[in-house]
């Protein structure tokens, strides 16, 4: 089965027809062409796919497409200012030369801003704990909490 969904992108309003069964994150990826959110184990464990919706960090792999109606879905295409103007936590990973390979890095930003907005900065443990779910497999953890611990500042 089918269903007609409108949810917004980055600001965009779509309105298309998915099979029902499809996430969100083949949804952004295969049928809106935003390749930026990562599919890394496509079973909820690694984190690469992250994103918000509504504002809240949502793995977007466990996440049926359908369940978004009406929805504000943000993603890392999404995060620059409509001028360029990296977000802070994108010019902080910069910084703190938070990535090796790159393939997780968009999760973690995503990840990352849901953090600071969500308060849980207090110190790098705290940090180390509500980022737990987006794994590494360079292992940038401590350069990844210095980008947050930046950002938040
Ligand atoms: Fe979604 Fe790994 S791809 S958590």
């Amino acid at each position: 089965h089918s269903s007609t969904l409108s949810v917004t992108v980055n600001g965009r309003r779509h309105q298309l027809t998915v099979d029902n069964r499809t996430s969100l994150l083949d949804l952004l990826r295969e049928r809106l062409d935003l390749p930026g959110t990562k599919k890394g184990c496509d079973q909820g464990a690694c984190g690469a796919c992250t994103v918000l919706v509504d504002g809240r960090r949502v793995n977007a792999c466990l996440t049926l497409a359908v369940r978004c109606q009406d929805a504000e879905v943000t993603t890392i295409e999404g995060l620059a200012s409509d001028g360029g103007e990296l977000h802070p936590l994108q010019q902080a990973f910069i910084e703190q030369d938070a990535f090796q390979c790159g393939y997780c890095t968009p999760g973690q930003i995503m990840s990352g801003v849901g953090c600071i907005r969500e308060g849980h900065t207090g110190s790098r443990e705290e940090i180390r704990e509500w980022m737990s779910g987006n794994i590494c497999r360079c292992g940038c953890y401590v350069k990844i909490v210095n980008a947050v611990a930046q950002a938040a500042r």
